[in-house]
């Protein structure tokens, strides 16, 4: 199995590509190769992997060379997030509609010279998800909710899904798309996503620091572990055709919580002392952003996949906990938890 990960140096692309460097196989296809596509090296750990190749460059000029490389799979990850799509318009253009119609069409040209289509999982988001004036939001979105996204990025995930649904309905591709929801607790430095305060509020005070929460406690949100949303893009790329089911994009499963919530887990995994680092301040720009966002979500095809979601945030922060401490710089992330 050739597999290619764009994004791979990123949180989820890192990741599952040790998630399945770990496992060594892939639909029961043993990997021979796996190739990580990032704007930015991948992690050293990974570039030093005997199996793994490393791709350094923007995916919209990577796309030409990708079509000779004879792959069997593709997950496709990299993106620029949520906020940076906002802030920059063509950026979000450029890296994830444009960047996407370029790798689909590289394995286009790789199917019409006589390969198989090649298997792809495109990483959707709940971003999709959002209140028109015309279609009201349900309060939980389902696989079945009509996506009316409110942001650019949202609507580049959404553009990308039917064309990851069309490339596959003419051939050219066997492709699937996974809607993740919101990742935590992602670990290093905030980033650009307007989402970013959901693993803030839970690392920062892990990590001693106080932490400021831009939104009120019965804000609530669909979110999913790092190691949940690993296995579920793995199933999802494993089910055969017939068990996804269709060509439309499918939920990843989601543990639908409150801020409140989290912050209650946070006091029973580290400790009311962990859960005082934590202050309101509301902050408008963001908190009008999540106002458009789904408040939960489910995902009846990922379940009838076999996936589920956690079963508790304290699970999730307990996850968290355990990775960093098989980090060398544990000492570092979790300084705060005595
Ligand atoms: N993390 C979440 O909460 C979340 C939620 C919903 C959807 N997603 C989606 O899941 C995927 C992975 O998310 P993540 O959290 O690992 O994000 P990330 O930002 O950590 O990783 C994305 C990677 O893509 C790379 N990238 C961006 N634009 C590129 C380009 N033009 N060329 C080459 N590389 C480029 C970045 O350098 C980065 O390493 C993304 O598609 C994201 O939109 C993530």
């Amino acid at each position: 199995m050739r597999l290619l990960i764009t994004g791979g140096a990123g949180f989820i692309g890192a990741r599952l590509a040790r998630t399945l460097l770990a496992r060594g196989q892939l639909g029961g296809r043993a990997l021979e190769t796996v190739i990580l596509a990032d704007q930015f090296p991948a992690p050293p750990d990974l570039a030093a992997h005997p199996l793994v190749q490393v791709m350094t460059g923007p995916l919209l000029e990577q796309c030409a060379q990708l079509a000779s490389l004879k792959l069997d799979g593709v997950f496709h990850l990299a993106s620029a997030v949520s906020g940076e799509c906002e802030a920059d318009f063509d950026l979000g253009m450029r890296s994830n509609l444009e960047s996407t119609r370029a790798l689909l069409e590289s394995l286009r040209s790789h199917q019409m010279a006589g390969h198989a289509p090649v298997r792809l999982v495109f990483s959707s988001s709940v971003a999709v998800f959002g209140p028109d004036d015309a279609v009201p939001m349900p309060a939980i979105v389902t696989d079945t909710t009509l996506p009316t996204p409110q942001t650019s990025y949202g609507i580049q995930k959404h553009i990308c899904e039917h064309l990851v649904a069309d490339y596959t309905r003419k051939g050219f591709i066997d492709g699937r798309s996974a809607r993740l929801m919101t990742v935590t607790v992602r670990p290093g430095r905030p980033n650009g996503a307007a989402s970013s305060f959901f693993s803030g509020i839970i690392r920062e005070p892990l990590a001693g620091e106080e932490a400021i929460c831009p939104v009120a406690p019965e804000v609530a949100h669909p979110v999913s572990s790092p190691r949940a949303t690993v296995e579920g893009l793995i199933q999802v790329f494993e089910a055969s055709r017939e068990a996804y089911g269709g060509r439309t994009a499918l939920n990843l499963p989601a543990l639908n919580v409150t801020v409140a919530q989290m912050l209650d887990a946070l006091a029973a995994v580290a400790g009311p002392a962990v859960r005082a680092r934590v202050r309101f301040e509301r902050d408008e720009r963001i908190a009008g952003i999540v106002a458009r966002w789904p408040t939960g979500a489910r995902a009846d095809r990922a379940l009838a996949l076999g996936l589920k979601p956690e079963a508790s945030f304290e699970d999730i922060i307990r996850q968290y906990i355990a990775d960093c401490q098989a980090l060398p710089t544990a000492a570092q992330t979790l300084k705060g938890l005595s």
